[in-house]
C-alpha cells in the first residue's frame, strides 16, 4: 500500500524537534515528573522557546542550533552557532526582533517582530541563552 500520511510524517517531525530541542537545554531541561512548571519559571520560559525554536529557527540554525540547519547552506555568512554565541539577552533578542540587516549584520537572518508575539521571542532568547550556557 502506497497511501501517504503526510501529517503523520508532520506530527513525528515535529515531535523529533521538539526532542531535539529540549534535548539541547541540557541542565535547563524541564522537570519530567509530571509537576507543572510555573509559568513565570525561566525552565517555563525555556521549554516554550524551543517549541518556538522548532517552529521557526531550526531550519537555519538547526536541530543542535550549531548553526547546521537544512538551510545552512543557502546563506553566506552561514547562520550563526548558537551554541557558541556570547551575546546577551537585549543583543539576541534585538537581532531576532529586526533581523540582522537592521543591525548591520546579514539580511540572512530575517525580522521576527511581525510574526511572534513579545512572549515568544522573550521565551526563544531564554532557549538561546540555555544552549549557549550563559543562562546562570
Ligand atoms: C533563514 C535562515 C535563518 C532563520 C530561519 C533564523 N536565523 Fe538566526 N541567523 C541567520 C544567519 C544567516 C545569521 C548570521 C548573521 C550574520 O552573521 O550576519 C543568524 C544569526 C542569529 C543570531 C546572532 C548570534 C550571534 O551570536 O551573533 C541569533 C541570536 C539568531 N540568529 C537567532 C535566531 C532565532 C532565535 C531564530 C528563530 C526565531 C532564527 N535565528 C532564525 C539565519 C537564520
Amino acid at each position: 500500500m502506497t497511501t501517504r500520511l503526510p501529517w503523520l510524517r508532520v506530527g513525528a517531525l515535529g515531535a523529533a524537534l521538539l526532542c531535539g530541542a529540549l534535548a539541547l537545554a541540557d541542565d535547563n531541561s524541564p522537570r519530567t515528573d509530571g509537576a507543572l512548571l510555573p509559568r513565570d519559571s525561566t525552565d517555563a520560559a525555556i521549554f516554550r522557546g524551543g517549541l518556538v525554536y522548532a517552529n521557526y529557527c531550526v531550519t537555519c540554525h538547526g536541530i543542535n542550533a550549531d548553526g547546521n540547519g537544512r538551510a545552512a547552506r543557502l546563506h553566506t555568512p552561514r547562520p550563526a552557532n548558537l551554541r557558541a554565541s556570547d551575546k546577551n539577552d537585549a543583543y539576541i533578542g534585538l537581532i531576532v526582533r529586526r533581523g540582522g540587516e537592521a543591525i548591520g549584520r546579514s539580511k540572512g537572518m530575517p525580522p521576527w517582530a511581525e510574526e511572534l508575539t513579545d512572549e515568544q521571542i522573550k521565551d526563544v532568547v531564554a532557549f538561546v541563552r540555555s544552549v549557549n550556557g550563559q543562562h546562570r
